[in-house]
This record gives structure tokens, C-alpha cells and sequence, in this order.
């Protein structure tokens, strides 16, 4: 599926930008659509925009992603994660469009002793994790070509994440003090879009889950992100730390699928990491 039109939504967002850039390499004609050129969330919008368009697929990358903050907005959460998707569903099912839709981790309740596969129960803890499923359930429910990808602890180039705060931290000179008893599978958008670009090709439609390789807690991936630099890291208990969003503890997934139908082995986190932490330091001015 070499040069075709994609129409990714979010695309000034972390993943939407990184996807966008990843599929114009590959030769892709992306129509970029950020959202002030696209509210999911108004259908008439939608529908146009599609209807304009006519991608041979959607890549649905604009998400409400405040997981602490929907706590206490869940009406808007679920309008932009449900009914946005929905809205997108709808008009792909009208125009046969495929639609590709990021979900989380966060869908799972993380008390499960091994690694969550495609066909394990969801039981999101979350507002964010309900919303992200609603989004998941409206797709599955209007389309029979789509692809879910469920991905985990995204960080990269132009996005609020994990390893902009705990560099600029480490920079302050502040105390570092991050929980380890939540487990799961950083992931660089870089290394997730070439993944979703290799997936889209094969058209083996259906729900997958996608991260980085490797499983490690939010203290090891600090401890990581500073190596070879001389700052301490305090590890931390979650009950030490509360957050108005309860996190899964246990946020691994198992990738078994998509690595038979992309045909290849996914990243070590830890090489994706430190191939993004080269790229930062070439970007930024001497
Ligand atoms: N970040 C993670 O750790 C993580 C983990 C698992 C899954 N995911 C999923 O990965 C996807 C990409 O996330 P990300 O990290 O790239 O998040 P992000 O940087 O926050 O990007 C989301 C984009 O969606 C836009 N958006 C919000 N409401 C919109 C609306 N009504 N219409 C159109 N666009 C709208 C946002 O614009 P504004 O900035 O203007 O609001 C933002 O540009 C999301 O589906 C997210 O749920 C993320």
C-alpha cells in the first residue's frame, strides 16, 4: 500500500506529527489534519473533510490525552475520545474508508500476572481508559476494515511526555522521585510509526497491541533516561505519590500478533530511547 492518501487526525500532536513524517517518507501523500483544520468532535466537519478528501484510510491520532484531567472533565473526555471517533467512524462506514484508531494500555486493569493479549477482558480504571475503549467500541461497531492499536508510555520528538519532565527536572536540579511499582513498555512515537506504516501495508485488519519491546517500571525508564549523568533517582510507591487517575500496576502487553503479521521484531525500548535521546542532542543548539 505504497502512495497513498492518508488522512492522519491530531497531526500536531506527539504521535500525529511523528506518523505524519514517517508516512511522507515512505511515500505516502498525507493529508495532515490538525485540530484546527479538524474537530473530530464536530460531524459535519468530519464528514466533509473525509468526504473532500477521500483517503484510502484514516489514522485517527487526535485524542483527549489529560489522563489526570479527565478525572474531573469526563463529559469532555468521553465527547472527544467516543463520540469524535465515533464521528469518524460513521463517515469512514459511509465513504468505505478504513480507519486506523490509537488506543491504550489504559484499557486494561493491570492485576493480570502476564502480559495482556488482543483477546484478554478490558476494565479500564480510568475515565481516560473508559473513554479510549468507547472510542475502540464505536470503530469495532461501525467498520469492518479497521485497525485498533493499543500503545503504551509514548514519548518523542514535540510532545509533553515522561522524558521532556524528567530531563528538565534532572536540569533544575530538583529531587527526582518516580514509582516503581507500575510496570509496563515505554514507546518512541518514531519506533511506533514505522510500525503502524508496516501495519497499514499488510491490510490484516483488526485489533493489535504495539510498543516498544521490553517490559520496565517508571523508576528504571528515569534511571535510564539519565545514564551516565549524576543525578539520584528516588524510587517511590504509587500510594506515596496519588494522583486523581488510577494507573494499572501491571501495563504489559503482549505483541505476538502484530509481530506475525508485520513480519518483523519490535525495538528494545531502551534502543529506541537512547536513538531519541541522540536525536535531541543533535537537535539542540550547541
Ligand atoms: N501519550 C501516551 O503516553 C499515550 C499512551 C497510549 C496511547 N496514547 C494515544 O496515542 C494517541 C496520540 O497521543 P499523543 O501522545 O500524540 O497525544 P497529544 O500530543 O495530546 O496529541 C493529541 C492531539 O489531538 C488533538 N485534539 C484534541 N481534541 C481534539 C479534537 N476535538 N479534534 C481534533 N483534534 C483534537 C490535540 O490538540 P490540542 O493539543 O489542541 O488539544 C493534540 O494535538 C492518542 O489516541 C492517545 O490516546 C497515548
Amino acid at each position: 500500500m505504497t502512495d497513498k492518501r492518508l488522512l492522519v487526525t491530531g497531526a500536531g500532536g506527539m504521535l500525529g506529527q511523528a506518523l505524519t513524517a514517517c508516512l511522507e517518507s515512505r511515500g505516502h501523500q498525507v493529508v495532515a489534519m490538525p485540530r484546527e483544520k479538524l474537530d473530530v468532535t464536530n460531524y459535519e466537519q468530519v464528514i466533509n473533510k473525509v468526504n473532500e478528501f477521500t483517503p484510502d484510510m484514516v489514522l485517527h491520532c487526535a485524542a483527549y490525552t489529560k489522563v489526570d484531567q479527565a478525572e474531573s472533565e469526563p463529559d469532555l473526555a468521553f465527547f472527544i475520545n467516543g463520540y469524535g471517533t465515533e464521528n469518524l467512524a460513521v463517515a469512514c462506514n459511509h465513504l468505505n474508508i478504513p480507519l486506523l484508531y490509537i488506543s491504550s494500555d489504559y484499557v486494561f486493569d493491570g492485576e493480570q500476572d502476564r502480559p495482556y493479549t488482543t483477546w484478554d477482558d478490558t476494565r479500564p480504571l480510568s475515565i481516560y481508559g473508559k473513554t479510549k475503549l468507547a472510542g475502540e467500541k464505536a470503530v469495532i461497531r461501525h467498520l469492518r476494515r479497521f485497525f485498533i492499536v493499543r500503545t503504551s508510555w509514548l514519548y518523542g520528538p514535540n510532545g509533553k511526555n515522561f522524558v521532556e519532565t524528567i530531563l528538565q527536572i534532572a536540569d533544575e536540579g530538583k529531587p527526582l522521585r518516580v514509582v516503581s511499582d507500575q510496570i509496563g513498555s515505554p514507546t518512541c512515537t518514531l519506533s511506533l510509526s514505522e510500525t503502524i506504516a508496516d501495519l497499514i501495508e499488510t491490510e490484516r485488519w483488526g485489533v493489535y497491541h504495539a510498543s516498544d519491546d521490553g517490559i520496565t517500571s517508571w523508576y528504571e525508564f528515569a534511571k535510564e533516561i539519565l545514564l551516565g549523568r549524576d543525578v539520584s533517582v528516588t524510587p517511590i510507591q504509587t500510594k506515596d505519590m496519588p494522583r486523581p487517575a488510577t494507573r494499572p500496576k501491571y501495563s504489559v502487553m503482549d505483541k505476538t500478533t502484530l509481530i506475525n503479521t508485520i513480519g518483523r521484531e519490535l525495538p528494545p525500548w531502551q534502543e529506541s530511547l537512547h536513538s531519541y535521546l541522540q536525536l535531541r542532542k543533535s537537535r539542540s543548539p550547541a
